[in-house]
């Protein structure tokens, strides 16, 4: 059996990060899993162990978070992996949603949490002899995507909307609000945040793979999961989606597959240092290879990656510097 490997991880009490938490279990690693409901995570995972560890964090709660990081940086043990995998989306809905920190719910959760964590935690995924930095996007990040085409692109501007910092609906500061496109621009930033965190390595004469994946269309059946807010929204509309897309045109893929390929990512050792982006991509109903994929331009604009880290760092800094439960 390989070494067991010590992973944090993220979004691990459902759907792709649980199918994957759950395969790792059963080949012995060792799992932190920050979630924000440890009841949750006990039913799904099982009760804590030397094996399993809870680490109650609402990533939509910087303060949170930050006891985390501080919490592990305590540890002091080294990471082999650092898996960022949580993620939401509330399309359809009209208005925008807002973190204990005052940050649109998609950005904060999906981008500010994981950019704090994995500056955080950096140095521990240093100390490991093969660290390495994953990193859960999405195809729909390129407005030349499949997904990425439909409704509204993604696209950050010049981050007028995050300059002004809490309060703002859109991180370009010109759209109106619009959750699927806030979710689009959430994951372009996840690759952005990928690229900066090389570039800031390659500057301290430092490497480690940071790879960043996009999994495919997974509509589970479960009530739950990824489409749970959405369906909320408009029950038909998603019942109808599900039918077509699943069932009928086979454009998905199952949470199952899904979770063995971050578990590939995780363990696989052909990882070089430095930026890649794999993506599950529709060769045909039923079909999909993983493979190496092209970003969006925006996605590769190191200029833009420098940008929006230094802006984020600054939110960051404002938000953990205040006490706990103020905004
Ligand atoms: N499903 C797709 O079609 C698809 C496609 C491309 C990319 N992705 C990406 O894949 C990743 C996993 O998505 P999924 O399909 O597995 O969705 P999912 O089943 O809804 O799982 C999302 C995970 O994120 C966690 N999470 C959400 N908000 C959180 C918060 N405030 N604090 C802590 N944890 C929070 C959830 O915790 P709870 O269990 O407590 O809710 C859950 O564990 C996401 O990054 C998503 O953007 C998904």
């Amino acid at each position: 059996m390989q070494k067991p490997m010590r992973v944090v991880i993220t979004g691990a009490t459902s759907g792709i990060g649980l199918h994957a938490a759950q395969q790792l279990l059963s080949q012995g690693h060792r799992l932190t899993v920050l979630c924000r409901d440890p009841k949750r995570a006990v039913e799904r995972l099982g009760s804590p162990t030397p094996q399993l560890r809870l680490l109650p964090t609402d990533l939509a709660n910087l303060s949170q978070v930050d006891q985390a990081c501080q919490q592990l940086r305590r540890d002091n043990e080294a990471i082999d992996a650092i898996v960022l995998n949580a993620g939401l989306q509330y399309a359809g809905a009209q208005q925008a949603r807002f973190s204990a920190q005052g940050i649109e719910l998609t950005f904060a959760v999906n981008q500010l949490a994981h950019q704090h964590l994995v500056t955080a935690l950096l140095p521990l995924i240093q100390a490991a002899e093969a660290g390495r930095v994953i990193i859960t996007a999405s195809e729909v990040h390129n407005p030349a995507s499949g997904g990425g085409r439909v409704g509204q692109p993604a696209g950050l501007g010049t981050l007028d909307g995050l300059k002004r910092g809490p309060g703002f609906e859109m991180v370009d500061g010109r759209s109106d609000f619009d959750a699927d496109k806030a979710y689009k621009d959430s994951k372009l930033c996840n690759l952005l945040l990928a690229r900066q965190l090389v570039s800031r390595l390659a500057h301290e004469r430092s490497t480690l793979p940071v790879i960043t994946w996009s999994p495919g269309l997974v509509i589970p059946r479960s009530a739950d999961g990824f489409f749970r807010d959405s369906r909320r929204v408009n029950p038909l509309g998603q019942a109808i989606f599900a039918l077509i897309a699943r069932d009928l045109l086979r454009l998905t893929v199952s949470v199952e597959q899904a979770g063995s390929l971050l578990v590939d990512l995780i363990s696989a050792d052909q990882f070089a240092p430095g930026f890649h982006y794999l993506s599950n991509v529709l060769k045909g109903p039923g079909r999909h290879q993983f493979e190496a994929t092209a970003t969006s331009d925006e996605a590769a604009n190191l200029k833009l990656a420098s940008e929006l880290y230094a802006t984020c760092s600054s939110l960051i800094t404002h938000a953990c510097s205040k006490p706990s439960g103020t905004a």
